[in-house]
């Protein structure tokens, strides 16, 4: 990972409205109801170790990724807290989890079978994930439940620890559907406390649920996209259910500026021709750092106004029509605010067809992160 600044192009973290987000939704959950801070996929693309110490200093209690590696990472970086896997792990792999107290997912009676327990020098922690309609990873019906319970009771260093299920629309302004999923959620649980007397820690909301339906939350809610300050859905931002403040803003500066006169194109297959003598800027980000070509036209601030990307965006540079000649090193931003004006994920993620999840996760790691907080700006 590139954590020193020799280029011109970096993104701003701002750890602060981590602990703000946390604190907005701390104010709708029930008191008894905790937070599992999700920090999966280099924290969308935050940086996960700086997240998930910010986030547990503000007020969460665990942390959850989808891949061992993942967990590996955050208890190399000396991160004690509880770290739960989201994602299927192969079964040999489960003595590296309980060595390193990382809890994980299963859902298969195959996959227990295939779990060396001898070979455990600790107890191995498991969430058990049922799949109510999202149709990706759990256990679907009772029948599965019981084999699964039944083969849970005979093995020895294996502490079930918790269940959970995830839901696929409660982003959504429907709720038939969310509330089918919380309803066969409810059907299994009935079944499995009949058939499972210890305790275990109860989990099914994401950021969504958690944010929309507080009152249907159980000791856990697993909190993703809003820890980062972006909304769930377009939707939901418009229904104001919550204020949150984004985390991510990524910068630039020009690096060239030069005059150009109509007739003239601009980038890889003359695709863009000035239509009157124009400044243009060069700027140092491409698609070798995850600036996707698509987002060719779409605009980056400079002094709180909008210019457009103009001509094909390169690996490492792409081109901005400028509204004057502006000095070199002038401050470019392509996510977040300057003066009033504010390009935010989900104006990115709009043009791109895709989702704000999406953006923040692919701007890679060429791009160094810069860490804010009150305490002043660090990498
Ligand atoms: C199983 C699981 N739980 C929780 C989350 C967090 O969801 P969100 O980012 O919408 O809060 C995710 C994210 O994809 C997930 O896969």
């Amino acid at each position: 990972m590139i954590t020193s600044k020799f280029r011109n192009t970096w993104i701003e973290i701002d750890l602060d409205t981590i602990g703000y987000n946390i604190k907005q939704i701390r104010t709708k959950l029930h008191e008894k109801t905790n937070i599992i801070a999700v920090v999966k996929a280099n924290a969308y693309g935050h940086g996960s170790i700086q997240v998930a110490k910010k986030a547990l200093q503000s007020g969460a209690s665990a942390l959850a990724v989808a891949m061992l590696e993942e967990a590996l990472v955050l208890r190399k970086a000396e991160i004690s807290a509880p770290i739960l896997v989201l994602g299927w792990v192969q079964p040999e792999y489960a003595k590296i989890a309980a060595e390193q107290d990382i809890t994980l997912t299963f859902f298969q009676k195959e996959w227990l079978e295939q779990v060396n327990f001898k070979s455990l020098m600790k107890p191995l922690k498991l969430h058990m994930k049922w799949d109510t309609g999202m149709g990706r990873i759990g256990i679907r019906t009772e029948e599965e439940l019981n084999e699964v319970i039944f083969k849970l009771r005979q093995m020895e260093k294996i502490h079930l620890t918790g269940i959970y299920t995830h839901f696929s629309t409660a982003d959504e302004q429907g709720t038939d559907f969310f509330l089918k999923q919380n309803e066969r959620f409810n059907q299994l649980l009935q079944a499995f406390q009949k058939k499972w007397p210890d305790s275990v820690s109860i989990h099914t909301g994401n950021s969504a649920a958690a944010i929309r339906f507080p009152e249907k939350m159980h000791h856990y809610i697993r909190f993703g996209i809003s820890l980062y300050g972006q909304y769930p859905s377009k939707w939901m931002k418009s229904m104001q259910f919550i204020s949150l403040k984004q985390a991510f803003s990524l910068h630039s500066t020009l690096v060239h500026v030069k005059k150009v006169k109509a007739g003239e194109t601009i980038g890889y297959g003359n695709t863009y021709m000035l239509k009157q003598d124009g400044w243009v800027g060069t700027v140092p980000i491409g698609y070798g750092d995850g600036w996707n070509r698509k987002l060719q036209g779409f605009p980056v601030l400079i002094e709180g106004k909008r210019m457009p990307i103009i001509g094909r965006i390169c690996m490492d540079q792409m081109m901005v029509l400028l509204d004057q000649a502006y000095p070199l090193e002038t401050k470019v931003t392509l996510i977040g605010s300057q003066y009033k004006q504010m390009i935010g994920t989900e104006e990115v993620a709009e043009y791109l067809d895709t989702i704000p999840y999406e953006v923040t996760c692919m701007i890679n790691e060429r791009i160094p992160r810069f860490y804010r907080s009150v305490t002043g700006c660090k990498n």
